[in-house]
């Protein structure tokens, strides 16, 4: 026979026994009858090679290769699906290594405001939260602001033009500040009080790099007896400081909010040479009208505001210097928190 013919039965031979062997021993003899290094049948054809003409070797001994790694390879093949027999038939193969999955993360503002919530906490204050479509009366009424105040400009806010038409509730707005959270707290609960409320704000700002028209604001209030100015000044250095990891001072400017009297505006300096003040919030003491606005009595009780800029703590910490950066939703950014 020649000896192309002779490969080619060995080679059909050898796959079809090595399909039918039903498990790794009766695979390994048939590894034997045909590869074996002693007696294996490829053995016997390879001794034949020596006899073929030297026009011939060349594509006998290509072919003889060609079989050889075949037959091999269906061996080894055969040999792993009969190791793991879950995966022969069609199963998962639980001991091929894992899919990676990648993990996402929080995104930093949203880690901020969990570290905000916990530092304040153990101040003592509890979250409270309010709605981010507001009605005029929490947003401005009830915070002192009179309809012909210019906040109330409605090229200053977001009006929803049809809210108001299918609520049959008055006109609402994107709330402008979280303020409006103070009232509701108020409205609810007898002082003291002492809560915080982190959440989006919405002004028609145009868009920079340290301007946003969205962004997230703090809202702190406490009222009890006697509260004072100088408990907002350490509330909001040991804030900071705890926040920060390091010591800030805290300066007042003389400000005006219609909710508050009397009303500052909040900066922040640390250590480092040539640091200016950095704006941070406003803050005041509550206005007694509004105190009783909400059944208070301004005469027994008393209390602070404040409402500072997430994005301003978080963009000082991380040395960050776009706020647009954190809607941009790029990934090479957010992989850093
Ligand atoms: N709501 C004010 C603002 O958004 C900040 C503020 C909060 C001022 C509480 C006083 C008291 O500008």
């Amino acid at each position: 026979m020649d000896p192309i013919a002779q490969l080619d039965e060995f080679e059909q031979a050898a796959l079809h026994e090595i399909a039918a062997a039903a498990d790794p021993t009766a695979l390994e003899a048939v590894r034997v009858k045909y590869l074996g290094a002693r007696q294996g049948r490829l053995k016997e054809l390879q001794s034949l090679l020596g006899k073929v003409g030297k026009d011939e070797k060349p594509v006998v001994g290509k072919r003889f290769n060609e079989v050889k790694t075949r037959v091999t390879a269906a061996l080894d093949d055969r040999k792993r699906a009969l190791d793991r027999p879950a995966v022969a038939a069609g199963g998962l193969d639980v001991t091929l290594p894992g899919t990676p999955c990648s993990l996402g993360r929080r995104h930093p503002l949203m880690q901020t405001i969990h570290e905000f919530k916990d530092i304040m906490g153990r101040f003592g204050f509890t979250a409270a939260d309010g709605p981010e479509i507001e009605d005029e009366f929490h947003n401005f009424e009830a915070l002192n602001i009179p309809l012909d105040h210019p906040a109330r400009d409605p090229l200053d806010n977001f009006y929803l033009a049809a809210a108001g038409v299918a609520t049959g509730s008055g006109p609402k707005l994107l709330r402008s500040q979280t303020s409006t959270v103070q009232i509701r707290v108020m409205e609810k609960v007898r002082p003291p009080v002492r809560i915080i409320s982190v959440g989006r704000v919405y002004r028609p700002d145009t868009i920079d790099a340290t301007h946003s028209c969205m962004f997230h604001q703090m809202e702190g209030l406490m009222v009890g007896e006697s509260v004072t100015m100088a408990e907002l000044k350490t509330v909001l250095r040991l804030f900071a400081r705890a926040y920060l990891g390091h010591d800030v001072h805290i300066r007042f400017r003389p400000s005006f909010f219609p909710f508050t009297e009397p009303s500052v505006e909040v900066d922040m300096s640390w250590n480092e040479p040539n640091k200016p003040w950095l704006e941070i919030g406003g803050a005041g003491m509550v206005d007694p009208h509004v105190l009783s606005s909400v059944g208070y009595d301004p005469d027994r009780v008393s209390g602070f505001a404040f409402g500072l800029g997430v994005e301003r703590f978080c963009m000082r910490r991380y040395g960050i210097r776009d706020i647009r950066l954190f809607t941009s939703n790029d990934v090479r950014f957010l992989r850093q928190f």
